[in-house]
């Protein structure tokens, strides 16, 4: 098949560029080419889709059988690259999000569940930030619309879970694989409720690749098997852990306490959240295993994503977690010291 990635120079999108090569497609990546190369053996060509006409200019006169597109953010740039391709794809994959429910609370919740109201920014408009989810989640849901309204019958909608392994730019997952590989007494959230569901970026992105294929429609929620926050530390511990690892559980007052944040971001516990969020690490997925996405153990992810830890610097500054001295200090407050 020709596929067409838009993006395929980070993360999911070039997970997604790599299967489709091992499978013998032929796949073209779309970019700015500021974040990276595609893989090798993908055709790069270039376009900012904040310039209207940009991805038009860049894709004319060309067929593709399958498109995949991972706009973040922007409706905008989702309705022009259907508009530019204009009908001449076979099969059209966007990735959208689990944020886009409108009850994150909600456990065990299906692709009918009710979503967010639709956001719709003007064309050429900066996509808003990332960081509000309603924000994130609404553009998602504007971004489907579009994708519903024009690919129809020939659109497979995915909403990601939270993605892990090689290529996280996110620094959330990473994280822990990192700090557990370090070792000493580490701070994790005490935390036994809460759920967790992770997903690794290669199994998603085999499975986007086999759905376009198999010209799969509809909607999945795009992520693993169910999970607590505390078996998929303790999985990651035991698949990276240094010998004189030792997890301490501090209370979330604590934790509010000292300014921890959830989720992500700088002074965060990356994956910690609250009882009104659990809902989107708690999908019922009983649809989406049914059409094929397999999950590997979540050891090798942990070994994955370590890897990538260490070619980023297991010591860099990162995006999201505590600093060695912000733990520190959590752990005094914690032990009253
Ligand atoms: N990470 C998670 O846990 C998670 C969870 C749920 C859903 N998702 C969704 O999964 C998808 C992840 O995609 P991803 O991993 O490939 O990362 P991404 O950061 O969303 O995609 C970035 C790709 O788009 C290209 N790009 C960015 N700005 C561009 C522009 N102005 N014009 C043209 N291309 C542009 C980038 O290359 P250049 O920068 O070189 O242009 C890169 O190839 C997103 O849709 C995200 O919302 C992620």
């Amino acid at each position: 098949m020709r596929i067409l990635v838009l993006g395929g120079t980070v993360f999911l999108s070039r997970a997604v560029a790599t299967a489709a090569l091992a499978l013998g497609h032929t796949v073209t990546c779309v970019s700015r080419g500021v974040s990276g190369a595609p893989p090798v053996g993908a055709e790069a060509l270039t376009a900012d889709r904040s310039r209207s006409g940009a991805l038009a200019a860049a894709v004319r006169g060309r067929t593709f059988d399958a498109v995949v597109d991972v706009a973040t953010m922007s409706a905008p740039w989702v309705r022009e690259a259907l508009d530019a391709l204009d009908g001449r794809y076979g099969h059209w994959t966007f990735v959208s999000s689990v944020n886009v429910y409108a009850d994150l609370s909600r456990r065990g919740g299906t692709v009918g569940q009710a979503t967010l109201a639709p956001r719709h920014d003007d064309p050429g408009a900066a996509p808003p930030s990332e960081r509000d989810p309603d924000v994130y989640g609404a553009a998602k849901v504007g971004s489907e619309q579009a994708v519903h309204e024009r690919a129809g019958d020939r659109a497979h909608v995915v909403r990601g879970g939270l993605m892990c392994g090689h290529g996280d730019p996110h620094d959330r997952y990473g994280y822990w694989a990192n700090r557990f590989a370090r070792g000493g007494r580490v701070v994790v959230p005490d935390s036994p409720a809460q759920p967790m569901q992770v997903v690794d970026v290669d199994d998603l992105a085999a499975w986007v690749v086999a759905r376009a294929e198999a010209g799969t429609t509809g909607t999945h929620d795009g992520t693993g098997p169910r999970s607590t926050l505390d078996r998929v530390l303790a999985a990651t511990a035991e698949a990276v852990g240094a010998d004189d690892l030792e997890l301490v559980r501090v209370p979330g007052e604590t934790l509010r306490a000292q300014d921890v944040a959830i989720w992500a971001g700088p002074r965060s516990l990356p994956l910690w959240l609250p009882e009104t969020l659990w809902g989107i690490a708690d999908r019922d997925v009983t649809a989406t295993v049914a059409a094929g996405l397999e999950t590997r153990p979540l050891a090798v992810t942990a070994r994955a994503a370590l890897a990538w830890e260490r070619e980023l610097g297991l010591d860099r500054g990162r995006g999201a977690g505590l600093t060695a001295a912000e733990e520190r200090a959590v752990l005094a407050a914690h032990t009253g010291g």
